[in-house]
């Protein structure tokens, strides 16, 4: 435990709040500890400083805080609320204090006796190599070495917190050092000497930014799902949000997305609705293969992980946690993909704080900094290029559970305006069981895909255009409605059934790889901009049922198989039976096909 700086007495409990009265100084966001006697011994109870006023502080315990009274005395450290950042982080479950939890992975339910706080690095060897030189001048970031972490170079560097240049006084030969072993000396230029080991903190609170500079985000975060990648697209270092009722698929569209995302490493803090989701998702999580080597997900995977049956505090600080690892592996030129599960937990715990501390309300009793936050949360998201001129990202992606499926409420609204991407979940698709139940009406992104943006926009509005004949058709009947309308509907059903849904649990279709989107678009463009020769509704009905027969099989053929070229020749033959000619409109996408 860190040195004490100062100490003070409580003064008053309410809920996760303790209040306490102190002489000399106290940092706002400095961590103490409440000493709690118990039958079992003195326990310290961790709680970071919310506010100081005068010589009385407010501070949120991450604890239960069952059997504070008046007069316990706490302990100030005078350190940011931080982490431990260095090799062995992946691979981990760590509740939001970064306290490792494998029993909790395996046990399912056991959770932490509380003021227990663990190492968060594992107790072994790794084989350290050297890059840098004695006599090397060296700056924050910097790698001195390198050791592997599974599939990765983990970099070794100069601590982010170390802000002058220093000349490498020493470095360890290549060889086997636990993270606590020195393997570097650097000194500065008034010739103090720092010891380093494979191991340093930092503040949770503060961005990690000991790169050259942030770019734009533009190339796309492959998420191999269709409906995303094709329409409403990530960027790499981008920020999206997946807005949805309860139960519409938010917690599966994030597994999906962890398992076949482009990117090295997959963060999830998942603050849970209920205890019983993150329970599941550390069940299923270990026995989930990466597609990319066989070997478990996990290897490339972080979990932090805090239930509903946790402190408020505790999310918050899962939050912040999750993001600086994301930031500490970016800082290693890896592209990190940060899935925040539920952004709604943690705003509510805001909310109770504020609440707490007597704060003037804003929106539905939210604090009237919930914006500030939400957005300073999602700026931490980039790519950047780091000083040895690689680059490495973090994309965050968050999911918000508005209470009935309201997005009229604060958090989703705060989140709206700060992101790049918004995958609004729907219930009616959802109920319907129309999988990703991704609204396509309602969700936008600000980011370009792979696929000519002029070709989504023209099947973007035949899916809206289909969306009008179709609620007219609820009141007219179809039989008010004219074939031409009809038509349009039926090739806004075909595209929503064969392109927007997909099926996670089909080998070959819960993954499509994006050379394989461009390609199939291409097919559906041709038939959505086809002018086609029916007499009656019943023909063309029929006609689009036997086109998406062909289609869903033509989605569960091996990419670029002989099975996949048979049936596109037979779709394509369908299409020319009842082809007249082309949408005009069409006409200059159609020549830019293959
Ligand atoms: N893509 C999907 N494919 C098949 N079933 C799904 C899919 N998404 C969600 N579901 C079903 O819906 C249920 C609820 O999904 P979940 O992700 O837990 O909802 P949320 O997190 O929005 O509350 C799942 O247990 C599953 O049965
Ligand atoms: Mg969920």
């Amino acid at each position: 435990m860190a040195e004490i700086q100062n100490t003070g007495k409580v003064v008053g409990v309410n809920g996760n709040m303790v209040t306490i009265e102190f002489a000399g100084k106290v940092l706002m966001n400095e961590v103490g500890y409440v000493k709690l006697q118990t039958p079992q011994g003195t326990k310290h109870l961790k709680a970071e400083v919310i506010r100081v006023r005068g010589n009385k502080a407010d501070l949120q315990v991450f604890e239960m805080t069952r059997g504070i009274g008046i007069g316990d005395t706490v302990e100030l450290t005078g350190n940011l609320l931080a982490v431990t950042l260095g090799p062995g982080l992946l691979g981990q479950v760590f509740d939001g204090l970064q306290n490792p939890l494998p029993e909790l992975a395996e046990a399912c339910g056991f959770f932490l006796e509380r003021g227990v706080y663990l190492d968060p690095l594992p107790e072994k060897e790794w084989e350290f190599s050297p890059v840098a030189k004695v006599g090397d001048t060296v700056a924050r970031g910097d790698a001195l070495g390198v050791v592997s972490e599974g599939i990765f170079t983990h970099r070794i560097m100069v601590p982010f917190d170390m802000y002058d240049t220093y000349k490498v006084k020493s470095l360890a030969p290549p060889g086997e050092y636990p993270v606590t072993a020195k393997v570097a000396e650097i000194e500065d230029v008034k010739g103090n000497v720092y010891p380093l080991t494979m191991k340093f903190q930092w503040p949770v609170k503060r961005a990690i930014d000991a790169y050259a500079e942030r770019l734009k985000p533009v190339d796309p975060m492959v998420t191999k799902v269709r409906l995303i990648d094709t329409f409403i697209p990530v960027a790499k270092g981008g920020t999206y949000c997946i807005p949805g009722p309860f139960g519409a698929g938010k917690t599966v569209l994030q597994q999906i997305t962890s398992r076949n995302a482009e990117v090295d490493i997959v963060i999830i803090a998942a603050c849970g609705e209920r205890a019983g989701e993150v329970v599941e998702t550390l069940r299923d999580f270990p026995e989930l293969a990466d597609p990319r080597t066989g070997n478990s997900l996990m290897e490339r995977t972080i979990i932090i992980c805090n239930t509903s049956s946790m402190p408020v505090a505790a999310r918050e600080a899962s939050v912040y946690t999750a993001l600086t690892l994301a930031e500490y592996y970016r800082q290693m030129g890896l592209h990190v993909l940060l899935l925040a599960d539920s952004t709604s937990r943690w705003a509510q715990a805001m909310r109770e704080m504020s609440g707490r501390l007597e704060e003037i309300p804003g929106e539905e009793a939210f604090p009237a900094y919930l914006e500030s936050v939400i957005a300073s949360f999602y700026e931490r998201a980039g790519l950047v290029r780091l000083k040895d001129g690689s680059t490495g990202s973090v994309t965050i992606g968050g999911t918000v559970s508005p209470a009935g499926g309201n997005f009229e409420e604060p958090v989703t609204q705060a989140t709206l305006k700060v992101v790049g991407a918004f995958h609004g979940l729907s219930r009616e698709r959802s109920d319907a069981r129309k999988y990703p139940a991704i609204d396509p009406l309602e969700s936008w992104s600000k980011y370009k895909g792979s696929v000519d943006p002029g070709k989504t926009d023209y099947a973007w509005d035949i899916l809206f255009r289909g969306n009008d004949v179709a609620q007219m058709m609820k009141v007219v009947g179809e039989e008010g409605t004219s074939i031409e309308d009809y038509i349009v509907y039926l090739k806004s059903d075909f595209l929503d059934a064969v392109y927007l849904q997909q099926n996670s649990f089909d080998p070959v279709d819960n993954a499509v790889p994006v050379d394989r989107q461009e390609h199939i678009f291409d097919v559906i463009f041709r038939i959505l901009a086809a002018t086609l020769d029916f007499q009656i509704k019943d023909e063309a009905r029929q006609y689009f049922n036997r086109m998406r027969q062909l289609f869903l099989d033509y989605n569960g053929t091996g990419w670029n198989s002989d099975e996949f070229a048979e049936k596109e020749s037979e779709i394509l033959m369908l299409l020319s039976s009842k082809q007249k000619g082309s949408d005009e409109n069409a006409a200059m996408l159609l020549e830019t096909l293959s």
